[in-house]
């Protein structure tokens, strides 16, 4: 028997599983973030953590946590772990991969849509009962999807499953900028691997979809979206920080790129007041990529296959270290 510590409460059959397996189970009352006071006492006693991106697992933590196997991040990104310092402690780092593919690139698509339909502003505008009569120079004209080009940064998982929605659902030219060549996807749906500077300079709607690391920080920045096509929209539902977010600001309020579909920011849960000063073409929403009740599920599922796995002695389903 172990003790598992979460820093969330579990859905309900979850919880159970753990319970079933022989484990004590502590969980928090309440949905909020945990403070780290609270992380630190719980962790003590723990031989399996689960936890959220929101939760700083650094040295300290995992120190804390004399008898600490395993960390099971309910998220495909990781990088609030310290998984370095994990390694050389042995205890095993997990991410929930795969689970969240389709439904962020559901999102990535839908922020895609919105923002070229304008979508918040036509829904704004008929509840404050503007209803523009039928003419040909719309106030709310959008910009044509079907056929354009598509941009992906980052052709990992997620980037491949937005590419195959433009392609196959909206017969979108697909060009991709990673660094790793895809060459079955390239067959599949004809993607074409480009330089960096193409992907920017050829691209009606660029989706970021690369990690937050030191490497990718500000790598849209004043300079690259000064390459991008006056009529482009930009789409991250990856992380905030690979946008220099009052650069893009500018550059939206300047007319350098035409719009944005953002789901994540560079100071969560702050937004930049430039942007959030932006109401044309801009579409804003809070992380919610994974956010569908089936994705969310599993991706609770797999962390605890994850942490019963390793209390069980056996290999984690999805480590990272
Ligand atoms: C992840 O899993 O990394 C997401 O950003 C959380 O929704």
């Amino acid at each position: 028997m172990s003790n598992v510590f979460s820093t969330t409460p579990l859905f309900a059959d979850q919880a159970q599983r753990i319970v079933a397996a022989g484990h004590d189970l502590l969980v928090p009352d309440e949905e909020a973030r945990m403070p780290r006071r609270e992380i630190l006492a719980g962790i003590v006693d723990a031989e399996g953590l689960l936890c959220l991106l929101g939760d700083r697992i650094d040295e300290e933590v995992l120190r804390a946590g004399r008898s600490l196997r395993i960390v099971a991040n309910i998220a495909v990104g990781y990088e609030n772990v310290d998984v370095g310092a994990a390694r050389q402690l042995g205890i095993t780092v997990t991410n929930t991969p795969d689970v969240l593919t389709e439904a962020t690139a559901d999102m990535t698509f839908a922020l895609l849509l919105a923002a070229a339909r304008r979508i918040p502003e036509a829904d704004a505008s008929v509840r404050a009962g503007r209803f523009p009569a039928w003419r040909l120079d719309q106030p709310l004209l959008g910009l044509d999807v079907h056929g354009k080009t598509l941009g992906i940064l980052g052709m990992g998982r997620i980037g491949s499953a937005v590419a195959r929605r433009g392609r196959l659902g909206f017969g979108m030219r697909v060009l991709y900028h990673s660094r790793t060549r895809r060459e079955e996807l390239e067959r599949e749906i004809g993607a074409e691997l480009v330089s960096f500077e193409r992907l920017l300079e050829e691209s009606d709607f660029l989706c970021v979809h690369v990690p937050g690391t030191d490497a990718t920080r500000h790598l849209i920045d004043a300079d690259a979206l000064a390459r991008m096509k006056p009529s482009a929209v930009l789409v991250n539902a990856a992380r905030g920080p690979v946008v220099d977010e009052e650069a893009l600001a500018d550059a939206l309020g300047a007319g350098t790129i035409a719009g944005a579909g953002l789901d994540v920011f560079e100071r969560e849960p702050e937004v930049h007041p430039k942007l959030l000063a932006l109401s044309e073409r801009v579409v804003l929403a809070p992380h919610l990529g994974s956010a569908t009740r089936d994705t969310r599920h599993a991706m609770v599922r797999l962390a605890v296959d994850n942490v019963l796995a390793v209390l069980a002695g056996q290999n984690p389903i999805t480590p990272v270290n």
